[in-house]
């Protein structure tokens, strides 16, 4: 666990060197991504579905990010919180990279592929997300903010992305105030 903090620790501190150079311009990149660059701690912001049952509550999509971890032999790992009978529980993820560029795979409530869309590094990043399970698809889109909340021009960039993937207004949720539970567990919070 010690070691899984300093290892946490040093991340954002890395975090904190990168995004310090670029300290008001905050481009976002929609290819060629470094997934060192976007390791480290994340919030849930919005997350959308074309099936909101998914991401409702008791949705098996409903997850809140705590962080994204940028593997040596190139794999994804995730840690997230999903509320369980009103109770916070942790689960953690290790996606594998698919032959496909950019885009990662990982068992959970079926077959899962996702990509990333679009970041700046420093304050946000949009992942997309196909589940696949006993022929129904199901398509997710989540924006995660590196602090527990993002300006209201990068929510309407992500509304503007779920449109453009046919995923109506009404099926994007707000988690910045339900997620709050969760985020007294966090290590570094
Ligand atoms: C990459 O490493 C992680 C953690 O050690 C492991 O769980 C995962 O299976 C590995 N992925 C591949 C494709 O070898
Ligand atoms: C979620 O699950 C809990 C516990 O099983 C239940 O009390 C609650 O009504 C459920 N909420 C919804 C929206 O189904």
């Amino acid at each position: 666990l010690f070691l899984t903090k300093m290892k946490l620790l040093l991340l954002s501190l890395g975090l904190t060197l990168i995004c310090a150079h670029t300290e008001g311009t905050h481009d976002a990149v929609t290819s060629n991504f470094d997934p060192s660059k976007y390791s480290g701690e994340w919030y849930s912001i919005l997350l959308a579905s074309d099936h909101k049952e998914k991401i409702e509550e008791n949705g098996s999509m409903r997850v809140f990010v705590e962080y994204i971890h940028a593997l040596k032999n190139s794999s994804l790992g995730f840690k997230f919180h999903i509320i369980i009978n009103g109770v916070c529980a942790a689960i953690e993820f290790v996606c594998d990279k698919t032959e496909e560029d950019g885009v990662y795979s990982v068992e959970y409530d079926g077959h899962n592929t996702f990509k990333v869309l679009e970041t700046d590094y420093c304050n946000h990043i949009i992942l997309y997300l196909i589940n696949e399970n006993h022929g129904n698809t199901v398509q997710l889109m989540q924006l995660y903010g590196r602090a527990p909340d993002v300006s209201s021009e990068v929510k309407h960039k992500f509304v503007n992305v779920c449109e453009k993937y046919g995923i109506v207004k009404e099926n994007i949720l707000d988690l910045t105030t339900v997620g709050n539970l969760c985020l007294s567990g966090r290590a570094l919070a």
